[in-house]
């Protein structure tokens, strides 16, 4: 339970200018007590509902539940015991999870990058609403498909805390404050972006 509801602004020093909704996004482990409505899920959801996928497949699926449901319970029972000690502040938790396979019954490759497409077209609808999301792998996928009642083609990749920026540094465990403060960091392009073989840019830039 918060005592000081704190908004904080992340320094993220970016070396080109992008989008604000891009800029200013980030992964809290704290979130307000501000519950998230129905209708504001919805748009969220109709945001990655347009995202692009693979052959328009739209592999994705989406388990919600709010805090003080069934459903939010039993989300949180399937998060690793790292995120549950922070995730319990979040008023909505959310599954994503990925069909495997085309209707053609291939194994369908692109799920995971569609999942994921779906997950950034609602983090930036989000971010325009002042809501937050953090992303989390650390859950026990085998035991979410279970609870769900996922068929075998199915695979829970992730889950997700979302609610609006906000709540106090005392909401998350000691070890985990400093991060919550600190500013965002990231590779510098020339380690990820080749103009021809890996590595290419790189080398020719010393
Ligand atoms: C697919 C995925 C899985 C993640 N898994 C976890 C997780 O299990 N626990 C956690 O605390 N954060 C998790 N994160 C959050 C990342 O650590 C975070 O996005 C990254 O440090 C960059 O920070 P930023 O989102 O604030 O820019 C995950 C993020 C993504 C996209």
């Amino acid at each position: 339970m918060s005592t000081t509801e704190t908004i904080i602004k992340k320094d993220t020093p970016t070396d080109h200018k992008i989008l604000d909704v891009i800029k200013n996004r980030w992964s809290p482990r704290t979130f307000s007590e501000q519950p998230i409505s129905h209708e504001e899920l919805q748009i969220l959801f109709e945001a990655g509902r347009w995202a692009p996928s693979s052959n328009n497949l739209q592999p994705w699926h989406i388990v919600w539940g709010v805090k003080g449901s069934d459903t939010y319970d039993r989300i949180m029972e399937c998060l690793m015991e790292f995120n549950q000690n922070w995730a319990k502040n979040a008023p909505v938790l959310l599954l994503g999870v990925i069909h495997t396979k085309t209707p053609k019954g291939d194994d369908n490759y692109h799920a995971p990058h569609d999942l994921g497409q779906f997950a950034a077209n609602m983090a930036i609808q989000a971010q325009s609403m002042g809501i937050a999301m953090h992303q989390m792998a650390g859950i026990n996928y085998e035991e979410a498909k279970k609870e769900f009642e996922f068929p075998e083609d199915f695979h829970v990749a992730t889950a997700i805390a979302l609610g609006y920026y906000g709540g106090s540094l005392e909401d998350v465990p000691e070890d985990l404050r400093d991060a919550e403060e600190g500013p965002r960091k990231r590779k510098p392009q020339e380690d990820f972006v080749f103009n021809g073989n890996y590595r290419e840019t790189a080398e020719l830039e010393k």
